[in-house]
């Protein structure tokens, strides 16, 4: 059962236009092919911890609980490639004690996070969980990549999951989950892990430390995984197209929002759309989104709703629940 939601974006704003003057891009390109205005990003030395125990903090607050039984972060950008983030995060929330540890499914980490809490709630190893999903994903973007630094922001989201009953608003639906590591080159950063220890190469580029995207090949693949894992998932529910009053798709893309939309005949009316203010923000993206559509209205309580990611990996997943009634932090 969901039954908080917090979020939290670093004060830094980059324009379109501020791009546009270390790019070679312009405000028109970013906007008809992404649907991005503007992204938040971390100021130096801002660690994706710090994020996430903002967003976290929030979610507490929502939940009005701080009677909490074990934490997981969903990241790509941990603070350190050891040890993972989410003790310190449990930490600093004064939740110091519970089990804490990080996912990793890149833009799908949100959905695989939420996922691995309900199923600890339904083996009844814990009552609540705080889920957050917290990227700075800005420190992976190769400063000389316009594609990826048009795209790509920074920002946290988080849910508390409670134990509830499934017929309950809020209840999390079966998740739909999968993976194809035969496409893990599509979106890699390729140097700092045991593959290939060192960022530099010994003729001095440190290139492979950095994000990198085949963009139109993992469109492809995204509006396809999303709307397989979409119809499966509602297929679970006994929900038709119909009967979705919101789609919640990863942020990735407005063009890809609206392909993922048309397969699934779904009216575009029912995109919930959070990208235009803070780009692809990774596996924070869903938490975001919903956390800013319930702030707006744009999610009410009795909302047939459903989620749905693709990401690095690759990675994809869906889910649905019944909007519940939660409060803004
Ligand atoms: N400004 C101006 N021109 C640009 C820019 C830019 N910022 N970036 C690329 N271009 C140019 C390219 O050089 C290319 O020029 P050419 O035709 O002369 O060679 C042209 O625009 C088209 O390039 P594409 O890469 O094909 O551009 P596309 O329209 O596909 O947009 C983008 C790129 C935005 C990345 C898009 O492919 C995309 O959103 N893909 C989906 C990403 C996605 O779904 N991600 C989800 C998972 S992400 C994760 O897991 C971390």
């Amino acid at each position: 059962m969901l039954s908080g939601i917090g979020s939290w974006l670093p004060p830094r704003i980059v324009t379109n236009d501020e791009l546009a003057q270390r790019h070679d891009t312009s405000d028109h390109w970013i906007r008809t092919r992404t649907g991005i205005v503007a992204r938040h990003i971390v100021s130096p030395g801002m660690p994706t911890s710090h994020l996430a125990e903002q967003a976290g903090a929030r979610a507490l607050q929502s939940a009005g609980t701080r009677d909490i039984d074990a934490v997981l972060l969903a990241t790509t950008t941990p603070d350190r490639l050891c040890p993972a983030s989410a003790p310190k995060v449990a930490h600093a929330l004064g939740l110091g004690g519970r089990p804490a540890f990080d996912l990793d499914a890149v833009c799908s980490g949100f959905l695989y996070a939420l996922s691995t809490a309900a199923s600890i709630i339904v083996s009844e190893a814990a009552d609540r969980v705080l889920v957050i999903a917290a990227e700075a994903f800005s420190t992976l973007i190769n400063p000389s990549d316009r594609s990826s630094a048009v795209v790509f922001g920074d920002g946290a989201g988080a849910v508390v999951l409670r134990a509830g009953t499934p017929d309950e608003p809020g209840a999390i639906g079966r998740s739909v989950l999968g993976s194809d590591g035969s496409l893990a080159d599509l979106i890699t950063v390729l140097a700092g892990g045991s593959e290939q220890p060192h960022a530099t190469s010994p003729d001095g580029h440190d290139d492979n430390r950095y994000f990198s995207m085949r963009g139109r090949a993992v469109f492809h693949h995204a509006v396809n995984r999303m709307s397989e894992a979409t119809r499966a998932s509602l297929a679970h529910t006994g929900w038709a197209a119909e009967d979705v009053d919101r789609i919640v798709a990863h942020q990735a893309n407005l063009r890809l929002l609206h392909s993922v939309a048309e397969q699934l005949n779904i009216a575009p009316e029912r995109l919930v759309v959070h990208l235009d203010r803070v780009g692809n923000t990774a596996a924070a993206s869903i938490p975001l989104a919903l956390e800013h559509a319930n702030r707006s209205g744009a999610l009410v309580p009795g909302h047939r709703v459903v989620l749905t990611a693709f990401g690095g990996g690759a990675t994809w997943g869906a889910t649905t629940l019944i909007w519940p009634s939660l409060t803004c932090a």
